[in-house]
């Protein structure tokens, strides 16, 4: 016996592991992925279940107990005529003429009788659950040999065989057949698909908050800082969005205060720099005050960037903006301080925005193109419902695994500043921060029509 028990176990464990892995299997491939879904999976499977297995027994049941009955009636009626035929049939066929219309009036059985006939057919007839309980019952009950038929869909003929001949029955099918359990069939169904409805309708409702919650979410991580979202739904989901708002506001403090630190440095250091330059251009000039002041341009130039990026959103109301006219200009501009550009719009699109700021954004990434490449194309069209800008060049590109990076504040691929390529790393920071609370969005690609970079640039039309 204490052999044995280790096996027990290990049978035990071995059909625990089964279970586990058939709900895994089940879980990963069977079970639906959303939430909705899931809810009514676990919410109205078992109840269906439940339903179904009561039709399934109540019907059973009540099907076979009313057809007994029925077919009992019909067979008592029948039993009941036939020692009237015997009784009448040779001495007063009329009166037996008579009671056979009573019998169709009242008992709805249209019966005739056939005398000296013979019954030899034994026709093939269908078992069926109402035919089954009539057959039965005649087994049990009729003392004379007979057969029956279905006549039609409406009728089964009963052919009886007497000792002065036969008696033909035909009994109307509903007569045996009760139409309560077909309603209660199609009400149980209908009542189960308008409940599912119901509660299919509620379960949105309340997925709807959370799926809100996600998006909201999302769009925050993804830079998206001025969303409108309220909390909704039941209380848990709204504490969670309580929560995330606490959250949301916590890193938006939390982003001003090292922005405005940022920008109060600058600020600072801006003052004794210009002193420094004046005092340097005072001494006798020589290499080393020149370089000096090569230095203190640089650094200027750097304070003058940061300052850039610490200076926020523009707070005029955003306008209606010709991206075709808006884009010629800036195109211009570039062109004026040498850098080989190409504009090309598809067809005229308005937007709204603040121009300001957009003019920032885009100059930051034309600039870009005249900086690390030689070659820029831009072009204009309209993509997914929104204004598309594509900003082509004919330089290194960036590669796939830092084109997430290239937007992070300070970073640059080429790590050592040099003169022809020195920024500070905030040109694409600045743009996507734009770009984005203008309800746009940015994407880098290296599917550029010159072999570079692309970058894409998407706002919403007016
Ligand atoms: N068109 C481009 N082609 C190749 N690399 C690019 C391009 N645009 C940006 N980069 C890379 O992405 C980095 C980040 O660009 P970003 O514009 O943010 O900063 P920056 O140009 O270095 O400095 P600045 O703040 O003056 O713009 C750059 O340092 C560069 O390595
Ligand atoms: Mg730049």
């Amino acid at each position: 016996m204490t052999q044995n028990l280790p096996s027990v176990f290990q049978v035990l464990n071995r059909l625990w592991d089964w279970i586990k892995h058939g709900l895994k299997y089940m879980r990963v491939y069977i079970f639906p992925k959303s939430l909705l879904y899931r809810f009514i999976l676990i919410i109205l499977l078992p109840l269906l279940i439940l339903q179904f297995v009561m039709i399934i027994f109540f019907y059973d049941r009540h099907w076979d107990t009313v057809s007994r009955r029925l077919a009992s009636d019909i067979v008592g009626e029948i039993k009941m005529l036939i020692p009237t035929i015997d009784n009448f049939v040779e001495t007063e066929p009329d009166v037996l003429t008579q009671i056979f219309q009573k019998t169709k009036h009242y008992l709805l059985l249209n019966a005739s009788f056939l005398p000296n006939a013979e019954l030899t057919l034994n026709f093939p007839h269908k078992i069926t659950q109402v035919n089954y309980a009539l057959d039965t019952l005649l087994k049990e009950e009729m003392d004379y040999p007979y057969t029956w038929k279905e006549e039609s869909n409406r009728n089964i003929s009963l052919f009886i065989q007497l000792e002065k001949g036969v008696l033909k029955v035909d009994i109307p099918r509903k007569r045996f057949f009760s139409s309560t359990i077909h309603v209660f069939l199609v009400w149980m169904i209908g009542s189960s698909i308008l409940l599912f409805w119901i509660a299919f309708l509620f379960m949105k409702n309340q997925v709807r908050a959370i799926e809100r919650l996600s998006k909201a979410s999302e769009l925050f991580g993804t830079g998206h800082h001025s969303i409108d979202f309220k909390p909704e739904g039941a209380t848990e989901v709204r504490q969670a969005g309580h929560s995330f708002i606490l959250m949301r506001n916590r890193i938006y403090k939390y982003i001003m205060e090292r922005t405005e630190m940022l920008a109060g440095v600058s600020h600072d250091l801006r003052t004794p720099l210009t002193r420094m330059k004046l005092q340097l251009s005072m001494m006798p000039q020589n290499e080393q005050t020149t370089d000096l002041l090569a230095d203190i341009a640089e650094m200027e130039e750097m304070l003058n960037g940061y300052l850039a990026f610490t200076k926020g959103e523009d707070k005029t109301p955003p306008e209606p903006i010709d991206l075709n006219e808006f884009l010629r200009d800036l195109s211009e501009k570039a062109q004026k301080t040498g850098q080989q550009l190409d504009f090309h719009a598809e067809e005229k699109v308005m937007i709204k925005g603040r121009p300001n700021d957009l003019r920032r954004a885009l100059m930051n990434l034309i600039t870009n193109a005249g900086r690390y490449a030689h070659n820029t194309q831009i072009k204009l069209g309209v993509r997914k419902g929104m204004a598309c800008i594509f900003i082509d060049d004919d330089g290194p590109g960036i590669p796939q695994t830092k084109q997430k990076d290239v937007f992070k504040a300070f970073f640059r691929l080429d790590k050592s500043r040099n003169s022809k390529t020195g920024g500070i790393g905030l040109g694409l920071t600045i743009s996507k921060d734009i770009i984005l609370s203008h309800g746009g969005d940015i994407q880098l690609s290296n599917n550029s029509a010159l072999g570079g970079l692309r970058v894409i640039v998407y706002l919403p039309k007016a």
